[in-house]
């Protein structure tokens, strides 16, 4: 290990078989935190070649269980997105994607932080669980067309592992290590296609453009050097996805959002990510046939009649979907009013996370337990003409002085100026696996 750990520092290319000893070694036990974050520290100044991450990828995903999915049929699509606030994307897509006959076997997580997890989101449904065995997993993404469970514990161990240590040696942001790490989860969930959803801006991982777009095209390296369709879709996060913040809050915009009621840039996302899926997974030749079928399972109802299923499937009451009001609400509901006239020049997107976060809407740490019904319904958002008065947003709270807090750090996040902002483009480009369609927006 003192030998690899030099290489390395010194500028040096690991090998295959260099690579494979250290995340074996280091799964086991057998190399300590010291040695991998000298390790780690060492890749982060000096980097990691195309070759070298794909290998780092592979190991890491086969350090645990390779899911099989072979007993599902059909070519099975996964999505991912980076995460950001008001993330909602699998609750709608996963569904229209379902209904347009793309099995959907998804693998996720809760949330940390200020960004909110699909599974805490989806326990806004009476009863669900994602506790699901394997065969369970399999037979309801035969018979229903999709299911999503928790990540197990031995998906991808030596990245449990690694992410941890990273996250305390100042070593998370070098791009083949994020790359390496996301993908090696995806591949070891088993997935024969991946479109991947890259955010960029003040809510998101990559806060820089250019950063979304290197950590985009690593990614996509990595998935087509290991024989899936993949491709990346970077998209906006400088303002919250939609208008809702907050797990049960969230779930209803994703179900208006099926009934046809929603936002723009949500159902554009949806239909940018879903319409690649659909062509990745055979269930369409072009983009605008694929861009038409997921219009059509909105408008006929089927979109939502497969979230029904697909949560009474894993356990939870499915008449929520078609009474949303049913979902748990919260004791205090109240404006928040506009300061001043003019427009809004921007949100301080991870500030509206925050918000969410103290009115008990996120973790704060892995054990914390969250509230489903709190968070945010933004009425404004960037580019939005305002006037004085009215409300810009739509708090849920529990507590009164929780209330007090989020509604002062929200009103610290948004910025009102005369002049309206300059538009930016929401998609801010796609690239595919063939690299031949790098549209920047
Ligand atoms: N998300 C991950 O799963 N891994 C990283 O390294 C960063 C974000």
């Amino acid at each position: 290990m003192y030998d690899i750990i030099m290489k390395k520092r010194g500028g040096g290319r690991l090998s295959r078989e260099e690579i494979r000893f250290f995340v074996e070694g280091y799964t086991k036990g057998e190399i300590p935190d010291y040695q991998a974050s000298a390790l780690m520290m060492a890749i982060y100044f000096q980097k990691m070649t195309e070759e070298e991450t794909a290998e780092l990828t592979m190991a890491m995903a086969e350090s645990g269980d390779m899911l099989d999915l072979s007993g599902i049929h059909g070519i099975k699509v996964d999505k991912h997105s980076t995460g950001g606030v008001g993330d909602k994307t699998s609750l709608a897509l996963g569904p229209m994607a379902a209904a347009c006959g793309i099995p959907v076997a998804k693998m996720s997580g809760r949330g940390l932080g200020h960004t909110g997890g699909t599974i805490d989101k989806l326990e806004s449904f009476p009863g669900f669980t994602t506790a699901l065995t394997k065969e369970q997993f399999i037979d309801n993404v035969n018979r229903v067309g999709i299911a999503i469970m928790g990540q197990t514990a031995d998906l991808a161990p030596a990245d449990k592992k690694l992410y941890a240590l990273r996250d305390v040696t100042a070593t998370v942001d070098n791009m083949s290590l994020i790359a390496s790490s996301i993908m090696s989860k995806k591949l070891a969930a088993g997935a024969d296609a991946i479109v991947l959803d890259v955010k960029t801006g003040s809510g998101a991982f990559m806060k820089e453009e250019q950063d979304a777009w290197a950590l985009a095209e690593e990614m996509v390296k990595i998935g087509k050097n290991a024989g899936r369709r993949t491709a990346a879709v970077i998209s906006d996060m400088d303002q919250p996805l939609g208008c809702a913040v907050g797990n049960a809050l969230e779930v209803r915009e994703a179900i208006e959002t099926l009934k046809g009621n929603g936002p723009e840039d949500f159902l554009e996302l949806c239909l940018t990510l879903g319409s690649r899926m659909l062509v990745a997974g055979e269930a369409a030749e072009t983009l605008g046939q694929a861009e038409e079928m997921l219009r059509t399972v909105i408008r006929d109802g089927s979109a939502l009649r497969k979230l029904a299923e697909f949560v009474e499937a894993q356990g939870g009451d499915g008449d929520v979907v078609y009474n949303p009001e049913r979902l748990q609400t919260a004791s205090i509901v109240r404006p928040i009013l506009a300061p001043a006239s003019g427009y809004v020049d921007h949100i301080l997107c991870d500030e509206i996370g925050m918000c969410s976060l103290i009115l008990g809407g996120g973790r704060e740490t892995k054990d914390s337990a969250i509230d489903l019904s709190v968070g945010l319904v933004l009425c404004k958002k960037t580019g939005d003409p305002v006037r004085a008065g009215e409300p810009l947003a739509y708090l849920h709270a529990n507590d009164e002085k929780k209330a007090q807090m989020a509604e002062q750090r929200f009103l610290n996040a948004y910025s009102i100026k005369e002049a309206p902002p300059e538009k930016k483009k929401f998609i801010r480009g796609i690239i595919d696996q063939s690299f031949e369609h790098i549209h920047r927006a």
